[in-house]
């Protein structure tokens, strides 16, 4: 039996993590040092992400735009926790998490410059904010079943319970996903499943991941569009 560290998580999420612990999580059998943050400069990484490392990374505003908030094909990272930032970084430099577009650049910056990419991607503001959406009811579809409720019978507990209420993540260890796109999602979806990606705290999302279908993760994030932009939602519903 894995070893929790119930200080560092809610009682709840730690209740959902025993009941969806795999066996072999590499993440609960990590030492705590291991993932001890740096102190990061936002004034730094602003620099980095303008123009670039000294060790080669390129400008992260290329790909995820001036202020982080990502453009087709890269995520946005405006606002996301430090933590959960520096993380990925760390992961993607040491071969945990594989990409062969960003790896090599998580890999040319020290760990100090990817904490203090990360200090200042997260003083950026998010796009979305914390909205909670109605308990569904039998008409809705399956993206408000899924992101409000849970589909226990698959044992999915609800996006909200560990992403927060519309999606905008909840400290370090629950990225903020009510922005993302269903794209962006379902490759982040796939790469857990092919075991390119590190499944993080107590291996939750990999065990989500596997029971998410393309249809979900669509559903998913068309649900949370219309929470973030109920406007918009009325007017473009019907031609
Ligand atoms: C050439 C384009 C490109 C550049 C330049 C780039 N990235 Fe990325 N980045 C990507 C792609 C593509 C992904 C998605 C990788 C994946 O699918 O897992 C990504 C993912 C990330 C993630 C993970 C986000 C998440 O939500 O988990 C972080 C953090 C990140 N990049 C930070 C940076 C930083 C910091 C820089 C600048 C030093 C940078 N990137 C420069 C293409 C780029
Ligand atoms: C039991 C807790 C838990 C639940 C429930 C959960 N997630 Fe996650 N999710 C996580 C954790 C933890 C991470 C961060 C993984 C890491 O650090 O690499 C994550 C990461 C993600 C990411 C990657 C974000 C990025 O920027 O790369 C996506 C996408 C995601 N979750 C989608 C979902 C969806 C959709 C649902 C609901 C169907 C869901 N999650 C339910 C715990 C959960």
């Amino acid at each position: 039996m894995n070893r929790l560290n119930t200080k560092t998580l809610p009682r709840s999420w730690v209740a959902v993590g025993i009941s969806m612990l795999m066996a072999t999580s590499a993440w609960a059998q990590e030492p705590a040092a291991a993932t001890a943050a740096l102190k990061g400069s936002a004034a730094a990484g602003e620099k980095i992400a303008q123009s670039g490392s000294a060790g080669g990374a390129a400008a992260c505003a290329t790909c995820h735009g001036a202020k982080g908030e990502g453009q087709a094909g890269f995520p946005a990272l405006a606002g996301q926790h430090a933590g959960y930032l520096e993380r990925q970084l760390n992961q993607m430099a040491a071969g945990a998490r594989q990409s062969a577009v960003m790896a090599p650049m998580a890999k040319a910056l020290s760990e100090q410059e990817r904490a203090d990419v990360a200090a200042f991607y997260s003083s950026l503001k998010l796009p979305i904010k914390a909205v909670r959406g109605a308990l569904p009811g039998k008409d809705d579809d399956s993206g408000a079943w899924l992101v409000e409720r849970g589909r226990w019978a698959d044992g999915i507990p609800a996006c909200a319970q560990c992403h927060g209420p519309g999606g905008v993540g909840v400290g370090k260890d629950f990225p903020a996903i009510g922005h993302l796109p269903a794209d962006y999602m379902q490759t982040q979806i796939d790469a857990w499943n092919k075991g390119q990606r590190e499944a993080g705290p107590l291996g939750l999302m990999g065990a989500v991941a596997k029971k998410l279908t393309a249809e979900d993760i669509k559903a998913v994030a068309a649900y949370y569009q219309r929470l973030h932009n109920p406007a918009a939602a009325t007017t473009t519903a019907k031609p």
